[in-house]
């Protein structure tokens, strides 16, 4: 698909996260100069920040090839079994959602991550029997949304664990500015800072965001993407001058007008939405923080001065 066109293959194409694609070269080279497998890599952070794009880059900065699961795929010990035993020295085996691994496929991990070693029970009743079998050295690359969702004994045995951060309007302007060449898309500096302000920190938003504005553009103006044009797409879009949605505005709006600006709790606020716990906690809430327009409490989710000042409401007394 034309997601594939715009997904960077190199470290030296993946744009922003420089703490993240510092440590990532060295470890990479590191690892390469001693003929060994890079150490297991847990990535974490929000949806959208590119933790499936980095996973692949690390394959292909190792050389390998990636073989792609995810927690909730994984059922039985048999699963994971098929998949650690289908891999080549060099590769990385990436578990997308590692968090929702079940306690039994876990238990085969630990073996496989420590000594490359397989040690699984085969059959049933008398006929029951354990086998052990030599992996190859390979990389497990884990994804996850927040690295506290992993059971301890897992999370230890990451040598290397890496947080991805919402992207500046800077760097998420570089790559809209990049996917709209790939794609041929005629976009404007103005225009991509455009879009980059209202992509909430995030790639993905902004790559989605890109091809809507250019459905906009061909079809109401001369399909050149520029300032005006991006904010008259945004605003049909109901995306608002702060990248906030629907959803996000709907969360700030309920914590203002039905919990008096908080603290809640996220259960409460969940119900009051119509909104998955997990929803607010993995996917709103990160940005709705980083901004400034929530604050978590030990007795709950606030809202801040912003929140109010960006509805245009007079922020209460306290
Ligand atoms: N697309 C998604 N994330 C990206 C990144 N960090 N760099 C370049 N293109 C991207």
């Amino acid at each position: 698909s034309q997601d594939r066109a715009i997904r960077p293959k190199s470290l030296a194409d993946y744009i922003g996260q420089a703490s993240v694609r510092e440590q990532m070269t060295i470890f990479i080279e590191a690892a390469k100069r001693r003929n060994e497998a890079l150490d297991h890599t847990l990535i974490f952070g929000p949806p959208g920040l590119g933790k499936t794009t980095l996973a692949n880059i690390l394959a292909y900065e190792m050389g390998g090839q990636i073989k792609t699961t995810s927690g909730p795929v994984l059922e039985k010990a048999g699963d994971l079994a098929a998949m650690l035993t289908n891999l080549e020295a060099g590769d990385v085996l990436f578990v997308d959602e590692i968090h929702r691994l079940s306690p039994v496929v876990e238990e085969v991990l630990y073996p496989a991550m420590e000594d490359y070693q397989l040690d699984i029970m085969i059959g049933e009743g008398p006929a029951a029997r354990s086998i052990k079998l030599d992996l190859p050295p390979f990389t497990l690359v884990g994804a996850t949304t927040r690295a506290g969702l992993l059971t301890s004994p897992l999370r230890d045995r990451f040598g290397i664990v890496q947080r991805l951060e919402f992207y500046s309007v800077e760097h998420l302007s570089t790559i809209v500015q990049r996917s709209a060449n790939i794609l041929g898309v005629s976009l404007d500096e103005a225009g991509a800072v455009e879009i980059a302000k209202r992509s909430r920190g995030t790639p993905r938003i902004a790559n989605r965001l890109l091809r809507r504005v250019r459905d906009f553009a061909e079809v109401k103006g001369s399909g050149v993407i520029n300032q005006t044009i991006a904010d008259q797409a945004l605003s049909m879009l109901d995306v608002d001058h702060q990248g906030f949605d629907q959803m996000d505005r709907r969360l700030l709006l309920a914590m203002i007008e039905k919990f008096s600006g908080g603290p809640v709790g996220v259960d409460s606020l969940a119900a009051a939405i119509s909104e998955e716990r997990d929803t607010i906690e993995d996917v709103l809430e990160p940005y709705l923080i980083q901004q400034g327009f929530i604050m978590r409490t030990p007795r709950g989710r606030v809202v801040t001065e912003r929140a109010y000042l960006h509805f245009g409401l007079s922020v209460p007394e306290s």
